[in-house]
């Protein structure tokens, strides 16, 4: 079930006319249902109920600290990726010990900070990463109970930006690498082996590469239980796709009947980071038609939604789609480009689009919950938009607007020169 559908020709939000929203708050505006936050998630949890397991979802996908609340209300761990995203989920009354850490680049604050915390997990990307947490824990008389992020080689055939489990990517270690650094962390005074993770790319929609990703990282558990290595866990990743236009993605339960098989009798658990597939369809971005342009070329719908807001158009010129929250409109169907007030030709959220537009009129970008408010920017002096979150039918303001002052709060003037 989706919770952003029609209702007598106006687009809702559970059961928010989503026009109320545009009127009292503004455009352009993130919007996110509760329920079907809960609703994603609880499909992970029940998909995996059968053995030991903890959904983490990936806080980098919408890191909002009231996504967050909920999600740590069902009971939900997080993967995070610096220690911004940690404090964010402790002020969000996440559990720590459900925390797992990854990414290339922690500094050495950042491990600190961490194991201070007691997160449940840290997913170690490199060997230099390896020693520098265990010479840290060890000057703190700690243990960091670690995996190895492995690499295991496979195509996930997702856009090469968004995958990350082949040889040529920058995360994790490979398999031979793994061995040996597995061996010789089980004999360094500050670390626990707990587990081994991977996680081969975004937005896959075939269990064909996670399947293959397994196979390989569960030979090497084999190698190194037989070396008396132990394992907890194992962290699959996250990774399942979303529908933009027309895919298929694979729903949790046949994700996790695909894979549980090949865990079975092993004693693991099993951990799974998915971001997209809780936080995608439980967004839209809200956007008012400005003005209307045509050109020889093109008909060109400006809208007040540009690249700053959402990236994904003009980075991997992703398609998301675009309804309008009225469906009644008395102009006539042309083919758009649609297109923010950035200054640069690839500012474009949606290109030849069919729609009757007038200006005025409010349109909903959709799938916009995962990777969308994350990665804007202030280019071009713009403030961030607002973020709501609908429950049922109440409207929670969880971000306000960004203001010219909000923007300028960190730059000086230089001081005067005297003389
Ligand atoms: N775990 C790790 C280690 C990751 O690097 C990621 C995403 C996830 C979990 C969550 O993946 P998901 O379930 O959301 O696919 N900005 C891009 C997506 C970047 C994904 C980065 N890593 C986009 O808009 O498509």
């Amino acid at each position: 079930m989706t919770h952003f559908e029609y209702q007598n020709g106006e687009l809702y939000a559970e059961n928010v006319p989503l026009s109320s929203i545009a009127e009292q708050h503004g455009t352009p505006t993130y919007v996110y249902s509760r329920a079907a936050l809960e609703q994603q998630y609880r499909a992970f949890d029940e998909a995996l109920a059968s053995i030991p397991h903890q959904v983490c979802y990936a806080v980098k996908a919408n890191s909002n600290v009231a996504v967050l609340q909920v999600l740590a209300r069902l009971g939900s761990g997080f993967d995070i990726v610096s220690a911004g995203e940690l404090r964010r989920v402790l002020k969000a009354g996440g559990d720590p010990t459900k925390v797992v850490f990854s990414g290339v680049g922690k500094t050495a604050d950042e491990l600190r900070f961490a194991l201070d915390t007691g997160i449940g997990c840290f997913n170690v990307e490199s060997e230099a990463e390896l020693r520098q947490l265990d010479t840290i824990a060890r000057s703190l008389g700690k243990r960091a109970d670690i995996a190895l992020r492995v690499n295991p080689d496979v195509d996930a055939k997702t856009h090469p930006y968004i995958s990350t489990g082949l040889k040529q990517n920058k995360f994790g270690v490979d398999l031979v690498t793994a061995e040996r650094l597995y061996r010789e962390a089980a004999n360094m005074g500050g670390l626990r082996i707990v587990g081994i993770a991977s996680h081969i790319g975004s937005q896959l929609l075939d269990v064909a590469p996670y399947l293959d990703a397994l196979d390989r990282v569960l030979a090497l558990v084999d190698k190194l239980e037989k070396a008396g290595i132990e394992f907890e866990h194992i962290d699959v990743g996250g990774g399942l796709g979303v529908r933009y236009r027309d895919e298929q993605p694979l729903e949790p339960a046949s994700w996790a009947a695909a894979i549980l098989p090949k865990l079975a009798g092993r004693g693991l658990a099993v951990h799974t980071e998915p971001g997209r597939a809780i936080a995608g369809a439980a967004g839209v971005l809200l956007t008012r038609v400005e003005l209307l342009k045509q050109t020889e070329e093109k008909n060109f719908a400006v809208i007040d939604a540009a690249m700053n807001d959402l990236l994904r158009p003009a980075l991997y010129q992703a398609w998301m789609d675009i309804v309008p929250l009225r469906e009644k409109s008395g102009a006539k169907p042309l083919n758009y480009d649609l297109v923010g007030p950035v200054c640069e030709s690839g500012d474009w959220i949606g290109k030849e689009r069919e729609l009757a537009l007038e200006a005025g009129d409010l349109l909903a970008v959709k799938t916009a919950g995962a990777y969308g408010f994350v990665m804007s920017s202030n280019y071009n002096t713009r403030g961030r938009a607002a973020e709501i979150m609908v429950d049922g039918d109440r409207v929670h303001l969880i971000r306000t607007r960004e203001s010219f002052d909000d923007l300028i709060r960190n730059e000086r003037l230089l001081e005067r020169r005297h003389g």
